[in-house]
């Protein structure tokens, strides 16, 4: 391996810039050399790529986004846009790609590996800390951190106007987000995909809440909550059913992907991307690098994609015991 391609891919988070500079600054360590693809495969069908050396990733640990823009390439997702991606890829004298970011990536990448025999490592980049093999994902711990500061806020005007809120977060199908935010900021009730408390369950909480001398609650709902309901439809169906509840909705939105990493996913980062480059020289493909108890460890693409990361539901009881 004497040239090793990286790039971002899917939904940005904050985080992703630390990782880059660990591959970029790693393969300068190994006299291996670095491109960087734009926009994730997109860049590689189109052949959109730069020369990196350690001096390129300079003052960027600290910064949010990627400056290797991201993308969700829907020509990858096809034989002949990945062909092209070889193409260039050879052309490119690229020999192996790390792919920073979340499930598609990695099943573009898996496929790409069985496909064109070009070997990749993947690093689990997204807020949604929804991938098996890891404990955490790199954004993850930042979007946490920029939610609660958020519901914070919430919490100060909730409380001056004795109100109800509900406020919606990310994480697509996983209530990573929700959940630790939610016993984080000191929500009353969290409401995530993984276990559908239904609605009267919520309205008996809420009412509880109140008899117990509350005068204002925050309600944290996962984007991909099965309740059956939006947000908002939510927030109207509990003002209807409860009398004397003045609610309102916030959606936090992608504020939530944005903001400089915090210190750990900067360490995570960097520690996840060093392995991924060593990976690749040692001859090692199809992987994804993940940390696991305070180590970085490795399992096969294809495993981070058919398992289901370990969700903790003993969170859901702590939150009831504290929302008392
Ligand atoms: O996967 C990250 C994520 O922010 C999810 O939490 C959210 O559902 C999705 O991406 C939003 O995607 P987009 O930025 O394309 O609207």
């Amino acid at each position: 391996i004497n040239r090793i391609g990286v790039m971002t891919s899917g939904g940005d988070s904050p985080g992703m810039n630390a990782a880059i500079r660990a591959v970029v600054r790693a393969c300068a360590y190994y006299n291996t050399e670095c491109v960087g693809f734009y926009r994730g495969f997109q860049g590689m069908i189109d052949g959109d790529y730069e020369e990196m050396n350690a001096r390129s990733v300079r003052n960027i640990i600290s910064r949010g986004g990627t400056i290797l823009k991201s993308a969700r390439s829907k020509e990858f997702l096809t034989p002949e846009g990945r062909q092209k991606a070889a193409d260039n890829l050879r052309k490119a004298k690229v020999d192996a790609m790390v792919l920073i970011g979340g499930d598609g990536t990695f099943r573009g990448g898996k496929v790409f590996w069985e496909e064109h025999g070009i070997p990749v490592i993947g690093v689990p980049g997204t807020i949604d800390n929804d991938i098996y093999g890891t404990n955490f994902t790199i954004g993850y711990d930042t979007a946490l951190n920029t939610v609660v500061e958020a519901i914070d806020k919430i919490r100060d005007t909730a409380s001056s106007h004795n109100r109800l809120f509900f406020v919606e977060v990310m994480g697509r199908d996983a209530g990573f987000i929700a959940l630790n935010s939610g016993i984080g900021a000191g929500a009353e009730e969290i409401l995530i995909p993984e276990e559908d408390l239904g609605l009267d369950r919520l309205l008996e909480s809420l009412q509880k809440s109140r008899r117990s001398g509350k005068t204002s609650s925050i309600v944290v709902v996962s984007e991909g909550d099965k309740i059956g309901k939006n947000v908002f439809e939510l927030a109207e169906y509990v003002t209807n059913n409860l009398k004397d509840y003045d609610a309102r909705v916030t959606v936090l939105g992608h504020i939530q992907r944005g903001g400089n990493p915090s210190c750990f996913d900067r360490v995570l980062a960097s520690r996840l991307c060093v392995r991924a480059v060593e990976l690749l020289l040692d001859g090692q493909t199809a992987l994804m690098v993940g940390f696991v108890n305070n180590r970085i460890e490795s399992c096969s693409l294809e495993k981070a994609l058919k398992s289901k990361p370990d969700f903790n539901k003993d969170l859901l009881r702590i939150s009831d015991i504290l929302s008392t």
